[in-house]
């Protein structure tokens, strides 16, 4: 089955044409065109997404994308377009649900909304066609979520435990700001640092040592803004445990500390849920899972616990937000018969 996939729930304008097979249990993908116009530098100069802004950009990208999906030879004639109905900004997601009900009209092909989370979580069967095996456990982390999932099949997962603040994404792109570094802050926080020493302080682990499955991150974000603010004497040496002297505290070591804090609550309370529920699968998705060091610190602390864990992580093209993925999750709620209005749904959860 051809699946035309639109996306336009933040500051990614993207369209994608992918063939899907299989059953739900094992569905097999392969993407013919993956198109993706980012919004990044128009964004850029605000320190983060303008609503109306992303709104004028996707009304003037959708056409063009459609355009190059054309001119690169397709004829179009898929069975199914699905397009994101949410979670995202409003007004960003109706253009692209206006754009498909139109496509849909002239085209007379059937249409279905798709959950974004949705798309995160399959992201990792898009690329090759490994099997996964169940149950696994999926950490979905973007921008907007921080999300924990015991996945008992493709198809059938229950929510384990979500950050009860700010997700892991946005408490990226806010401490970036504070480090006066650009927008998104995930990625340029991590090049940062790439220079500076992870143990130089020791910011809060949030809710760490809880034994649900939620998150915290708002309250980290806050301890870098104060370790900023604060009086540089010796309590402040003790409270932070500073491996060095304030003085000799660079941008690198606040950034490499700050990575650390996430890299330790994600993977402690992620492979606690996998030894919870025998997993043997773990799956990330989201923006963030294109994170390098917080992909190693995952292999690091699987191979240091000894467990039997296949690990999903898309490649970086299909962490952050584009169209294949919703193509996936199309196809899945297609199977399952799964209908969701075709109305702009900027609060929507898994
Ligand atoms: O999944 P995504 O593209 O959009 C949402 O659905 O939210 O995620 C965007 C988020 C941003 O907060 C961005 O800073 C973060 O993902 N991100 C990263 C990296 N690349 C993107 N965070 C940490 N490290 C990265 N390399
Ligand atoms: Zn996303």
């Amino acid at each position: 089955m051809k699946i035309l996939a639109i996306e336009t729930s933040c500051d990614e304008t993207a369209i994608a044409l992918v063939d899907a097979k299989g059953g739900v249990k094992q569905p097999r993908f392969k993407i013919e065109k993956n198109l993706v116009a980012s919004q990044i530098k128009i964004h850029r100069p605000f320190g983060g997404v303008v609503p109306n802004l992303a709104k004028r950009e996707h009304l003037k990208n959708l056409p063009i994308l459609f355009k190059k999906l054309m001119a690169s030879g397709y004829s179009l004639n898929p069975d199914l377009i699905a397009v994101t109905v949410g979670p995202g900004l409003e007004p960003a997601l109706w253009t692209g649900i206006n754009f498909a009900k139109e496509l849909h009209k002239k085209l007379k092909i059937k249409i279905l909304g798709v959950n974004h989370l949705e798309g995160h979580l399959y992201s990792p069967k898009l690329e090759g066609n490994k099997n996964l095996d169940f149950p696994a456990i999926a950490l979905i982390i973007s921008g907007g979520h921080t999300i924990l999932l015991n996945v008992k099949n493709m198809a059938s997962w229950k929510k384990i435990g979500e950050t009860v603040d700010d997700a892991v994404g946005e408490c990226y792109d806010k401490t970036a700001r504070l480090l006066n570094l650009p927008y998104p802050g995930g990625p340029e926080i991590e090049k940062l640092a790439k220079d500076g020493d992870p143990n130089t302080i020791q910011f809060p682990r949030p809710m760490i040592h809880q034994k649900n499955y939620d998150f915290s991150f708002s309250g980290l974000k806050t301890s870098v803004l104060y370790f900023f603010r604060e009086n540089k004497n010796e309590e402040f040496v003790k409270k932070y445990k500073l491996s060095k002297t304030p003085e000799k505290i660079s941008k690198a070591d606040i950034a490499a500390s700050f990575q650390q804090a996430v890299f330790d609550v994600l993977t402690i309370k992620t492979l606690r849920a996998v030894k919870e529920i025998k997993a043997k699968s773990l799956i990330i998705g989201g923006g963030v899972a294109a994170n390098r060091s917080l992909q190693k610190a995952f292999k690091k602390k699987i191979k240091k616990e000894n467990l039997k864990l296949n690990l999903f992580i898309p490649s970086p093209k299909f962490c952050t937000d584009n169209a294949a993925i919703i193509a996936a999750a199309g196809y899945i709620s297609f199977l399952k018969n799964k209908k969701m209005a075709l109305k702009a749904q900027a609060n929507l959860n898994l």
